[in-house]
């Protein structure tokens, strides 16, 4: 797939709870709430709980995409659900289409797998989400579903 993670100089460790902020600005720009399931803007207290239960939850994995030099990306959440593994990727909104997402995607899956579940994974995306559709695509999800608001798409062999 053209230039890795290395090449562009991005790496992926595990988020912590320095991350918060970042991660509740992200959540709360207008495009990703409109591409989210839920749209309300999220506040910092309704966040800090949420991010607490779910660094401890062990059917979650959260990962951030970084410069090497230190600038946060994007952030990247896997949950295990009955047997499957649902992913979301939201990109830092200065830094949306700079080709990163398909990368970022195909390197947080090789991690995932590394470190934890072989389980099928899916990605839910709205279907006026053209950018992210094309991500998913690129990066190796093939369309498995189609819904009325929702796409699914699955990574891998289908
Ligand atoms: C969707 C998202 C993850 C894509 O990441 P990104 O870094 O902006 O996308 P990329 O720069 O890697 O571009 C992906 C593709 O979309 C195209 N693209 C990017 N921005 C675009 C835009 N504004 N309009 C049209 N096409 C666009 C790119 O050209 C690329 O296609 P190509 O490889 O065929 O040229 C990111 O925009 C984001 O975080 N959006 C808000 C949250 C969200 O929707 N998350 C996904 C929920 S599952």
């Amino acid at each position: 797939m053209g230039n890795d993670l290395e090449t562009l100089s991005i790496h992926l460790r595990l988020v912590t709870p320095d991350d918060s902020n970042d991660i509740l600005t992200w959540r709360n720009d207008p495009l990703t709430r409109m591409n989210s399931e839920t749209s309300h803007e999220i506040s910092p207290q309704e966040h800090d709980q949420w991010l607490q239960k779910a660094l401890q939850d062990p059917a979650r994995f959260l990962l951030m995409a970084m410069t090497k030099e230190g600038k946060k990306i994007g952030f990247i959440h896997f949950k295990e659900e009955n047997g499957k593994t649902t992913v979301s990727l939201n990109i830092a909104p200065q830094e949306r289409g700079k080709k990163y997402s398909a990368h970022i995607i195909h390197e947080a899956i090789e991690k995932y797998q590394l470190e934890r579940a072989h389980q099928p994974i899916i990605a839910r995306i709205k279907k006026d989400n053209a950018v992210s559709t094309k991500s998913f695509l690129k990066a190796g999800f093939k369309l498995v579903e189609a819904g009325d608001q929702y796409d699914i798409f699955q990574w891998g062999e289908v």
